[in-house]
């Protein structure tokens, strides 16, 4: 595995590879590496000839007073995780590298971005998609992996993708669980033992959502009932958000059919956690 630190050379990699009739996958993270994200590097590995993973904090996803400083971080451990997953290259570049003097292009998805998650954090997509399309840009991946986890970011880079033909296949990997239910994210670090317990009541609200779908419910106010109900019998869980929504476009729904996402964010103590399922509702009732 090649450590790639600034954007000239990561791009002169991703020449020779493409010069070479190679295919490039790239796996965008901040770091602080875990199942989850391993999940999306094997599948970079098994579709493309060469992978790249990039490892950046981006400074402008995260709105003030926000964890930007103690964000979880272990380079050494991510750079042996990433080598044994099989990658080929570990683009790591610098805040000045990415963002110098003067920077001030941003892409903006002015309609996905302020729901769900934009409610708390307004600039957060605008960061997101700034900081991708630079990344696709630098490393001109023919495959970039992302993960259900972050559901309105999949949706978001889907959807910058194709209004900017972009020529890059975005491939969205299944949510990676920890045996309980509990949502692999690097901020799980944050949560004291007690804290972590109650943070199961997450994935516990969205499976009864499920069940009661599959029994047969349609009506998202019902549906929204269960999950509040669960939720709020953690006493730790102050609930931020819980939407039913079309999974294709986020946009909200009055009752189930097709492809539906269920999104919640909740905050657990001090530590903001989001999770989702995608459930396909038939009109069999
Ligand atoms: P980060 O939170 O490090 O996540 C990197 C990728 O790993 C994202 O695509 C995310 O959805 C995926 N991921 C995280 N936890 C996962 C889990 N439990 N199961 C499956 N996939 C999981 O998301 C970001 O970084 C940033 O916003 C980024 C896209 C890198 C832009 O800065």
């Amino acid at each position: 595995m090649e450590p790639v630190k600034t954007i000239d050379e990561m791009k002169k990699i991703a020449r020779r590879v493409h010069g070479e009739g190679k295919t490039l996958g790239l796996v965008p993270t901040m770091g602080f590496l875990h199942e989850g994200h391993l999940s999306l590097i094997r599948r970079a590995v098994a579709l493309c000839d060469c992978t790249a993973i990039s490892v950046f904090v981006n400074p402008k996803q995260f709105v003030s007073g926000e964890d930007l400083d103690k964000y979880p971080a272990d380079f050494e451990r991510d750079r042996d995780m990433a080598r044994d997953a099989g990658v080929d290259f570990f683009f790591f570049p610098g805040v000045r590298d990415m963002y110098p003097e003067g920077f001030q292009t941003e892409v903006h998805l002015p309609g996905m971005s302020k729901r769900m998650c934009g409610l708390s954090r307004p600039t957060h997509f605008q960061g997101v998609a700034t900081v991708v399309l630079k990344l696709f840009n630098i490393v001109r991946p023919d495959v970039a992996v992302f993960g259900q986890k972050d559901a309105q970011q999949s949706v978001v880079i889907k959807r910058m993708v194709r209004d900017l033909d972009l020529d890059v296949k975005i491939d969205i990997m299944p949510i990676v669980r920890e045996p309980d239910g509990l949502a692999m994210s690097s901020r799980n670090t944050y949560l004291s033992s007690e804290e972590r317990a109650s943070a199961l009541c997450l994935y516990r609200s969205l499976e009864k959502a499920r069940a009661a779908v599959e029994q047969g419910q349609r009506f998202t106010e019902n549906i929204l009932d269960i999950i509040s109900h669960v939720l709020a019998e953690e006493q730790k869980v102050q609930t931020e958000y819980i939407v039913i929504c079309d999974a294709g476009t986020l946009e909200e729904l009055d009752a189930l059919h097709g492809r539906v996402l269920i999104a919640l964010a909740a905050r657990v103590g001090k530590t903001r956690l989001i999770d989702n399922v995608i459930i396909t509702a038939g009109n069999d009732k």
